[in-house]
């Protein structure tokens, strides 16, 4: 069989980390989380205070940024400059700013070239907003992956109780925060969030990971 790449688009929550982490595993493929880059750029501008407005400043950040996404058994590592900064970029105050940031254009321009980059030989699932409109415009597969508004909170909310039994969020404060996530990342003029003409949609809402997961399976066999 061939290699063949996979993009994995849609909106916060819907799931695209858990799925396409798992496709991988059934392809043997290396999956791409491109969220965790424009995190990472967005805590450490955050850090050094440098805001979104500042285009130049951040460019120059992110040039001098080495962003490490290592597969581990239950998921990936983020290492930027050498720091673990896996968990740092999950935080709520990086899930609010993220998308100010990602709406740089030129910020994209870097982030993008280095996905192409790890792309190039095929081989990798890789998920994120403009991948199959943008970033690998010849993915033999494109998913667009989906799930309502109300059921992708209820998902993260689920997730982030087992990890902090004492949440100082609601489920509706966390169902505002994604909408308004959504919100920025469909209406920015820099690579949208959009579905591309021909990609595939999925609604997970009613489906279990695995059916998710077999029914993505069987569209890249069908490629290879
Ligand atoms: O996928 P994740 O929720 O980690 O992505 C975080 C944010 O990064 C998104 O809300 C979006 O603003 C931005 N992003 C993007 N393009 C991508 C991946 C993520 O603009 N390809």
């Amino acid at each position: 069989r061939h290699k063949i790449n996979v993009a994995i688009d849609g909106p916060a929550g819907a799931g695209k980390s858990t799925i396409a982490r798992l496709v991988s595993k059934e392809l043997g493929y290396v999956y791409i989380d491109t969220g965790a880059m424009y995190r990472a750029v967005t805590l450490k501008a955050m850090e050094k205070q440098i805001p979104p407005n500042d285009e130049l400043k951040i460019v120059e950040l992110t040039k001098q940024l080495d962003i490490e996404l290592i597969a581990t058994e239950s998921g990936q590592k983020v290492i930027v400059n050498g720091i673990d900064l896996t968990e740092s970029i999950r935080s709520n105050e990086i899930n609010k700013q993220v998308s100010k940031f990602a709406g740089i254009s030129k910020l994209r321009e870097i982030l993008v070239e280095k996905q192409q980059q790890l792309a190039s030989s095929k081989g990798v699932v890789m998920d994120g907003r403009d991948i199959a409109t943008h970033v690998l415009p010849n993915a033999e597969v494109k998913i667009f992956l989906t799930a309502s508004v109300e059921e992708r909170a209820s998902r993260r909310y689920k997730e982030m109780l087992e990890k902090t039994p004492e949440l100082t969020i609601t489920l509706e404060q966390l169902k505002n925060d994604i909408s308004l996530r959504d919100q920025m990342d469909l209406e920015r003029t820099a690579s949208p969030l959009k579905m591309a003409e021909d990609a595939i949609k999925v609604d997970s809402t009613n489906m279990t990971i695995v059916e998710v997961v077999q029914t993505i399976k069987e569209l890249c066999i069908k490629k290879m």
